[in-house]
């Protein structure tokens, strides 16, 4: 429809508000209680207009074909001006001193011709809260404009904060009245973002002196991929804000990567490479560490062989640092001994997803659960590990969708949900086939898509038959009604979504488990059908997806392509110059193995902490000993680098060029806000360097060039570049060529399978690594928290620490009141593996005989306690299930 704003004409969709079609105008309007992304309050009468010979609030006002609408009517304008008068007579001058480019009410003031006066002496005195480390409250600066009220509760969901007091004592107040930092915000900063005065601010943003430049890149947080705009100052990052509008998490963040980025200028930062000497790690130059790596690397080279050297690649790294690292390692030495951290943890989605449906990614984008009616969440914590897909998912819930969690923990989410399916770790596979038995015979099933675009489905339903609400629900311990309940809800979707997490692939048969939860989403047509919304795989670090994209992986090449397959090598050996082995080289707990046995003598370990992350800690340690060299690149000293004869010093995501992909596939720019603290240095420098230190040249010498070589080389990755990203944003692969946008939804016309058609699984629940037994009564499963990321490098360096602190063990009140055990107290932990020491925090929130921790603290050693059980078909680690026992104190 067409609107007239003053002399401008405008089309605005129906449904615009008059505002809306103000600012398609590109005319200003002050709107103090507007957030484009909440509903409009209508309160603060900022942005009265005319419309058709009326005084309309604009924000709340539809505007309608042929309307008219003056700025400067004069009633309008005048009504305007006095309700911010109003407004500004009680704010103290100290208003006047956030920045205009911070202040929508500096804005408006100036707009409006309202004089400020910086030694007013307005405000009620009622003081500030500082007491959270990220969200500054000034409570004399609040207008009561309650945006930060409805972001909180219409975009994150967490409803920490409401508007207490009345007339101009109103002002927002968090939880029941306390401090902030003891309400129940999670410290997203929409607050902050959205507040019009700087009432709700941040540290890096009280400071009064300006930023000197801004840069948009993508978090190296966890894989949701969020776009940031890094404000730096003085050469340091100052401040970090959801970029608006961005296309993943439209203007939203959580807790790591809105704030925690104090860890770029820690004092303990990796600044010079280390070099073991005499049994002690000394500073030394560049040349003489990269000598010295070059030089050791080739002595093992030429007296066990290229297969005796291994590099585990990076999760955290960029593509092009992946894409050369596997290029590296496939080249200069000679081997497939390259994979990467997503064999810890999305492994079994690649291998799981490829079976069933070709290809080895998540299907849709996560746009698309903006139209589910009905959430299968498995095995994921969002609201913790992947707080923006979390809070997005809340949002659907509070829409109306419908929410089925099957987790162990009762998490946010579940206390959320329809249903709960609190089934015992490892049964995953018999809850899925449970599922699939119910939709199977009370037909919940798309039979058009089944019989065009599926094989398998008589074996499935053969073999569902043997799982039986009654016979799942006593191999899960759930109640078969709730099992019923769950698949009449998933079955009853016109759009049924599936999310999951680690709790499905961190698990001794965690490929079947994709599979057969893959199955569900296949019986329902609800994957790689128009307007479907498919399956959403979470990914834990910030490029899992990407480094497996590039090929660092023992048996394919970047794209997926098999290293098996001799056109393939052929092409790939062509285009770099020298042969690609043919075998395939070891998986990461291989290369552990193989180590102990003196069959690999040195491992380069790239941003990984393997012997915090990796299971089974003490295994991990004694493969490091048994090597000849073990290379480390990290950004700060780790448990892995104290078994490092070489660490060099590597940039973090904030000094570094190239790209990452996300969990749902887009590739998304990575530019440097700031330079790299000392010697530090990108992981692509120092493969360039330590490959021309060997007597080779990797070529692409930047990262732009290295995009390019490998989308020349993979053809779902044809049609991206620096250039395209840059010009027009992320793109999701596939992406075939440069005039083709990505294939956000996959699997539209086929399946990427070799028939066409997708492959459902028809298999077994097997039991997992462990159960508990006499000995060990109680299981431990692990995962993440809200505070932080991973081994916590990063996030325990800022004042996420604060926040969190320490980890502890999670323990029902049943279990710690028959072990004597009150909250608080110190515990030990052991496994047949190794033994860890946690404080006991005492929560109904995990079941009798489960116990819960997560890994993000090196004293806590979790990982000391893991079992060696890996994936059958994949190898990764068996994570979510260790039998333990608990014994009341210290070790
Ligand atoms: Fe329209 Fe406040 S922005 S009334």
């Amino acid at each position: 429809m067409r609107v007239h704003v003053d002399v401008t004409t405008v089309d605005v969709p129906e449904g615009a508000t008059v505002l809306e079609s103000v600012r398609a105008a590109g005319a200003e309007l002050p709107a103090l209680c507007h957030d484009d992304r909440v509903s409009p309050r209508g309160s603060c009468r900022t942005c009265l207009v005319g419309a058709d010979g009326r005084v309309v609030a604009a924000c709340t006002t539809p505007a309608v074909d042929g309307m008219r609408v003056s700025l400067a009517d004069p009633v309008a304008r005048g009504a305007a001006r006095g309700a911010l008068e109003l407004v500004v007579s009680e704010l103290p001058g100290r208003a006047w001193d956030v920045p205009a480019e911070r202040s929508e009410l500096v804005r408006a003031c100036a707009c409006f011709g309202i004089p400020t006066d910086r030694s007013a002496r307005g405000g009620h005195q009622r003081g500030v809260d500082h007491s959270h480390p990220y969200v500054k409250l000034d409570r004399d600066l609040c207008i009561a404009c309650g945006r930060c009220v409805a972001v909180c509760a219409e975009v994150q969901g967490t409803f920490a904060l409401d508007l207490t007091g009345r007339g101009f004592d109103t002002v927002v107040t968090p939880g029941d009245g306390g401090s902030w930092v003891s309400s129940p915000c999670v410290g997203c900063g929409g607050c902050v973002d959205s507040c019009p005065t700087g009432a709700l601010s941040e540290p890096g943003l009280l400071d009064p002196r300006p930023t000197t430049s801004t840069t948009t890149t993508t978090c190296g947080y966890c894989g949701v991929g969020c776009t940031l705009d890094v404000h730096v100052r003085d050469g340091e990052v100052a401040a970090v804000t959801p970029t608006r509008g961005a296309p993943v998490n439209r203007g939203h963040a959580c807790v790591k990567g809105r704030f925690a980025h104090g860890f770029t200028r820690a004092e303990d930062r990796l600044t010079t490479p280390l070099v073991r000497r005499d049994g002690r790690l000394v500073p030394t130059t560049w040349d003489d560490a990269v000598r010295t790596v070059a030089h050791r690397l080739a002595a093992v080279r030429d007296r066990h062989g290229p297969d005796a050297i291994a590099m585990i690649s990076s999760a955290r790294a960029t593509n092009e640092e992946n894409y050369l690292a596997q290029k590296f390692v496939r080249t200069v030495i000679g081997t497939n001994n390259v994979d990467n951290c997503s064999r810890l943890c999305h492994a079994p989605s690649a291998t799981g997803l490829s079976a069933s449906f070709g290809l080895a990614g998540g299907t849709n984008p996560l746009d698309d659960l903006d139209h589910t009616d009905c959430v299968l969440l498995v095995g994921a914590n969002p609201t913790d590990a992947h707080p923006v897909v979390g809070a997005r998912i809340k949002q659907r819930v509070l829409a109306g969708a419908r929410l089925v969690v099957v987790d162990p923990r009762r998490t946010e989410l579940a206390a959320l949900a329809d249903v709960h399916l609190q089934a015992v770790p490892g049964s995953n596979v018999a809850v899925f086939n449970g599922l699939a038995h119910v939709l199977i015979t009370e037909d919940h099933l798309d039979h058009d898509f089944l019989d065009r675009r599926t094989t398998g489905f008589d074996a499935l339903a053969e073999l569902v038959r043997d799982y039986p609400p009654d016979t799942t629900a006593e191999i899960a311990g759930v109640r078969a009604a709730d099992l019923v309940a769950a698949a009449r809800l998933f079955g009853q979707a016109r759009h049924p979504a599936i999310v999951y997490g680690l709790g499905v692939t961190e698990h001794r048969h965690g490929t079947d488990g994709v599979r057969t939860l893959a199955n569900l989403a296949l019986l329902r047509g609800a994957v790689g059908t128009p307007g479907c919304c498919g399956i959403l795989p979470l990914r834990g670090q910030n490029n899992v997806q990407g480094a497996s994209d590039m090929g660092a992986l023992p048996d394919l090449l970047p794209g997926y392509q098999p290293v098996t397959d001799a056109a393939v090598r052929d092409r790939f050996s062509a285009a770099w110059g020298r042969p690609v082995p043919e075998r395939p080289g070891l998986r990461i707990p291989q290369m552990f193995d193989a180590a102990i046995a003196g069959e690999v003598r040195a491992i380069h370990v790239i941003g990984e902490n393997v012997v915090q992350s990796d299971p089974n800690a003490e295994h991990v340690r004694a493969a490091l000993r048994a090597c000849d060299l073990v290379v480390c690149h990290d950004v700060f000293p780790s448990r892995t680098a104290e078994h490092a004869d070489v660490v060099l010093p590597a940039a973090s995501f904030l000094e570094k060029d190239g790209t990452f992909v996300n969990f749902d596939r887009r590739f998304q720019r990575v530019r440097p806000a700031v330079s790299p603290p000392g010697g530090a240095a990108s992981d692509f420098a120092v493969l360039h360097r330590i490959a021309h230190a060997l007597g080779a040249d990797l070529g692409c010498p930047t990262p732009a060039d290295a995009l390019a070589e490998c989308a020349a080389l993979t053809p779902v990755f044809a049609g991206l570049s620096h250039q395209r990203l840059d010009a027009g944003g992320p793109l999701h692969w596939p992406c075939r060529a440069p005039d083709q946008p990505g294939e956000a939804v996959l699997h539209l016309d086929r399946f990427a399978t070799p028939d066409g058609r997708a492959a459902l699984a028809a298999l077994p629940h097997l039991p997992p690594g462990e159960q508990p037994d006499g000995e060990f009564p109680y299981l431990l499963i692990t995962g993440r928290r809200l505070e932080h990321h991973n081994t916590g490098s990063m996030t325990r360096r800022t004042p996420n620490a604060e926040l969190l602190p320490a980890e502890a063990l999670e323990i029902h009140p049943t279990d710690a009141a028959h072990l004597r055990v009150v909250d608080g107290a110190d515990v030990t932990v052991t496994s047949r593996w190794g033994r860890a020491a946690l404080t006991a925090h005492l929560t109904r929130d995990v079941v009798p005989g489960q116990v819960f921790a997560a890994f993000h603290f090196p004293g806590a050693t979790v990982n000391d306690l893991t079992s060696p059980h890996t994936d059958t078909a994949t190898g990764c680690p068996e994570y979510k299930v260790t039998a333990v026992q608990v014994r009341p104190g210290p070790p």
